[in-house]
């Protein structure tokens, strides 16, 4: 699939080599069955680290490789390209908690959550959602509640992703009271690290995608908190988030750039193959025509994510962008691993070609960091902002 219209440098092109051969060493032989058993293996947590993919976007002077998003996220699509869930591990790790505590973490929390998170000693997760609040974000209900030099929370977090295998957590609580809700202004932002008491992991989710990725509700009962843990200050936690997200979106849509990508190259080389009424099926023009469609989908996604990642890198506000970048990405994604079975047919069917896969991990990315119809609310209203 040609890179052509986004110019690499060559440390792009490097970080993007080396990824995909970690990718084809480290991943690939091992995708189907972590994908058929739900199983992850953490294993991979190390070897990320070790090649410096869990700090990518964190500052040398914190441990990390200090590169800009757009190269982070060539890293990324080659990882989504072969294992979607080991992908969604590293955009959640580097795009949510580790840009929240590099961009609001005092230097205290630097030094003891940053750096190991930038070294891959420590993975993160981000626990916004809950039971009763996914699309309205801002109508959580888990309390935290200020007691001496400590905060006491109490709540259902859903939807976290590593939850279960998390070191340092950032979790979303009501600061405010419930005398005096101030909506998205009374949420403030918490390390939780599993060694508290008062914290269990609740139920495993069991997936229709995604399945080498493990999601988890996490219970918070009477569970204390040292004050230094708050991230911030207490009424902007959910400004963070959304802040967080407008990154994390961006990672997204690279993973479903790399879900599309092994689409397109998966039903590429079976048309190739795959010989029907005398002719490979690629001479047939209701092939060609899809692969076309593919394909340009493909590259038009990436080169609006480029686009965006590198507004991004210049300091310039995202929040549209990155909102539309996430929502072509992902409904590219869901076409085109749609197109991908119709041209294997039967054979996309089953699970002899990563097809069927591929189909089944690309729907999660029109739902998580925001449905497609939350990033359509994101994208019209800021036609209006200003007016
Ligand atoms: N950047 C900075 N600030 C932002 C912002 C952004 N992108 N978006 C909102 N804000 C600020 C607003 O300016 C506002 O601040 P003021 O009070 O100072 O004006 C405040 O946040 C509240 O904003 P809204 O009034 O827009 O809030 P809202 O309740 O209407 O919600 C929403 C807006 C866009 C619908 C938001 O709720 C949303 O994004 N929902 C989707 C939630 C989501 O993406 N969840 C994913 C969870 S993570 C996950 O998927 C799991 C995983 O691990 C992968």
């Amino acid at each position: 699939m040609s890179w052509a219209l986004i110019p690499l440098t060559e440390e792009q092109r490097a970080v993007q080599l080396a990824a995909r051969e970690f990718a084809a060493a480290e991943i690939a032989p091992y995708s189907a069955t972590w994908d058929r058993e739900a199983r992850f293996d953490r294993s991979v947590v190390g070897k990320l680290a070790a090649l410096g993919f869990l700090g990518m976007l964190v500052p040398e002077a914190w441990d990390g490789l200090g590169l800009d998003s757009c190269t982070y996220l060539v890293a990324l699509e080659e990882i989504a390209a072969v294992d979607a869930s080991v992908a969604v591990l590293m955009s959640v790790h580097n795009s949510l908690p580790t840009q929240m505590i590099l961009r609001y973490g005092s230097e205290e929390q630097k030094e003891r959550f940053l750096r190991p998170m930038a070294r891959g000693a420590a993975l993160g997760a981000f626990a916004l959602s809950e039971p009763e609040a996914g699309s309205d974000a801002s109508t959580l209900r888990t309390q935290a509640v200020r007691d001496g030099d400590a905060w006491v929370l109490n709540g259902t977090k859903a939807w976290v992703t590593n939850g279960d295998s998390a070191d340092v957590i950032l979790a979303m609580a009501r600061t405010d009271t419930p005398s005096d809700r101030k909506g998205p202004r009374g949420i403030g932002a918490f390390i939780v690290t599993p060694d508290l008491p008062g914290l269990t992991i609740g139920k495993k989710e069991d997936k229709m995608g995604l399945r080498a990725s493990p999601t988890v509700q996490l219970h918070f009962d009477n569970l204390r908190l040292p004050a230094a843990n708050l991230l911030g200050e207490p009424g902007r936690g959910f400004i963070y988030a959304m802040q967080s997200l407008d990154h994390g979106r961006l990672g997204i849509a690279a993973q479903a750039i790399g879900i599309a990508r092994a689409a397109l190259e998966c039903a590429t080389a079976y048309a190739a193959e795959r010989r029907q009424f005398g002719h490979p099926i690629k001479e047939f023009q209701a092939i060609q025509f899809k692969l076309a469609d593919m394909a340009t989908r493909v590259t038009a996604s990436r080169a609006l994510l480029y686009a965006a990642a590198a507004a991004k890198d210049r300091g310039e506000p995202i929040t549209q962008f990155s909102s539309m970048s996430k929502l072509m990405a992902s409904e590219t994604a869901m076409w085109t691993t749609t197109q991908a079975i119709q041209i294997l047919g039967g054979y996309g069917y089953v699970t002899d070609y990563p097809a069927e896969r591929l189909f089944r991990d690309a729907k999660v990315t029109e739902i998580y960091e925001g449905t497609s119809e939350i990033q359509r609310i994101v994208i019209a209203r800021e036609l209006y902002a200003g007016s």
